[in-house]
């Protein structure tokens, strides 16, 4: 196949704090939410609980390791010839508490050590600011963005990470998967909305009044920091971040249509549409009516959101879903959000594998926004055998290439489409589940559920697979 993406096309991989760094409580880093959260698996929820329990195992405290091995861990991305490293940077690195008067030096070197390796080898970091996760104090202290006082105390973060970094980091992301914030368990990982909470995750319970006023506070914050970075550092370019989870009516029923377009407009464009155009939507006052919300904006907050438009628009896209209007079997992935479909297969995991569908959700934004787009996470996670030292995992090559082409087919379609990437290129810990054997990496790690092994590297046959594609800028996918 002839290569259709542009040339400067950014191929990559993409990783977030809490999963990837481990070293949860080295060199002066305050507790995260994350580190309060045990593993769980598909079927058995993660546990939340208040203190660390010195007898049971919180994945994240370890994650991979990365703080000890970047060095490597970037050599090996490099080798496959990423030009772009997705990363987030950890809040309670920076400020341990997220309300202390001085950013932690230790934590701002680090990222200082990070950025300029990935520099020495041609690789453009671009930085999630906050990806599921907030410094614990603040939970305890505030429940998460369900208060005010977050947008100040974001924008403190923001500014401190700017200020530092504005030689090392021209591509920005304010929230991962925004829009997670306005569904039932998005909201935990994504607005922490859990003070107080102790359990199994899937017991906590939150109104839809609590998830769009947080996730209102959010849009606020994001946008004033947009805004902020306009004025002051005119070199950055600005981003939003949503899990895009299209879906698909069930039948031709309007009835099921209709099922479908409230679901878009909820699930995948409401948060966007206000990043990218600046104000809330018109379908939003009559769903806010519906789901009995009714959200207290302050003044200033409006004119804020008209003045931090984002400059491109961002997606994770794993999978899709279907919809009706009456009962349908669920599937379990990507936060139960619709229906199984009989035309794809399932990972695992129940995330319906659906490469056509991010052609259609590629044209579906391009149509809507027409400014640049990435997709910054796409891919699957699978359990890996390694046998005789190999890992043998032609099921990802498969569903790499697959993704590629689709994308190679929106180009050609029109849509302007600057960079991919892919989600885990090096094993890291499961977000909702917190397993090690739900891995998405081109680089095994050897790392399993019970906190066991040395931690080694090991390069996947998807390793070479991915290399081809951007040696040939996606000619070989
Ligand atoms: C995205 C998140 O929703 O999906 C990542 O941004 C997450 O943090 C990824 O890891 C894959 O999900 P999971 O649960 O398989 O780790």
């Amino acid at each position: 196949m002839a290569t259709t993406f542009p040339e400067g096309f950014f191929w990559g991989g993409a990783t977030a704090a809490n999963q990837f760094e481990g070293a949860w409580n080295v060199d002066g880093r305050g507790a995260s939410v994350d580190d309060h959260f045990t593993g769980g698996t598909v079927d058995r929820p993660r546990e939340i609980t208040r203190a660390i329990d010195p007898d049971r195992l919180y994945p994240n405290h370890d994650g991979i390791d990365f703080y000890h091995r970047y060095e490597e861990d970037i050599a090996l991305l490099a080798e496959m010839g990423f030009s772009m490293l997705r990363l987030s940077i950890s809040w309670s690195r920076i400020y341990p508490n997220g309300d202390d008067a001085e950013p932690n030096e230790a934590g701002l070197a680090f990222y200082d050590r990070v950025f300029d390796c990935c520099q020495a080898h041609g690789i453009e970091p671009m930085v999630t600011i906050s990806h599921y996760e907030m410094p614990y104090h603040l939970v305890e202290k505030y429940n998460g963005w369900a208060s005010r006082e977050l947008i100040g105390l974001f924008e403190r973060f923001c500014h401190a990470i700017f200020e530092r970094y504005q030689d090392k980091v021209q591509w920005w992301l304010t929230f991962n998967e925004i829009n997670a914030g306005a569904l039932g368990m998005g909201s935990m990982l994504s607005t922490s909305l859990i003070q107080g909470f102790e359990g199994p995750a899937s017991a906590l319970t939150t109104t839809l009044q609590e998830r769009y006023q947080a996730l209102h506070h959010q849009l606020v914050a994001s946008a004033r920091v947009v805004r902020y970075a306009h004025e002051h550092y005119p070199c950055f370019k600005m981003g939003d971040m949503n899990i895009f989870a299209l879906s698909y009516a069930a039948t031709c029923d309007p009835a099921d249509e209709l099922a479908n377009q409230a679901m878009m407009r909820r699930v995948n464009w409401y948060c966007s549409d206000v990043q990218v155009r600046g104000a809330y939507p018109s379908y939003a006052r009559r769903l806010w009516e519906r789901s009995g919300v009714d959200l207290s904006i302050e003044p200033g907050d409006l004119d804020d959101l008209g003045a931090g438009t984002v400059d491109f628009y961002t997606c994770s896209y794993y999978m899709s879903n279907v919809i009706a209007a009456h009962e349908l079997e669920q599937t379990k992935g990507n936060m139960g959000l619709g229906g199984v479909n009989p035309y794809l297969e399932q990972t695992e995991w129940g995330w319906q594998i659906d490469p056509v569908g991010l052609r259609v959700a590629l044209n579906q934004i391009y149509d809507r926004y027409q400014i640049p787009l990435f997709v910054v996470e796409n891919g699957m996670g699978a359990h890996d055998e390694v046998v005789d030292g190999r890992v043998h995992d032609d099921y990802r090559i498969s569903y790499l290439k697959k993704h590629v082409r689709a994308m190679a087919e929106a180009v050609d379609d029109g849509v302007d489409l600057r960079g991919y990437t892919w989600w885990g290129p090096i094993d890291l810990v499961s977000a909702s589940t917190g397993e090690m054997r739900k891995r998405y990496g081109f680089v095994y790690v050897d790392k399993h559920d019970d906190g066991s092994g040395t931690n080694e590297r090991l390069r996947k046959d998807s390793f070479y697979a991915y290399q081809k594609i951007i040696e040939s800028n996606g000619a070989e996918g």
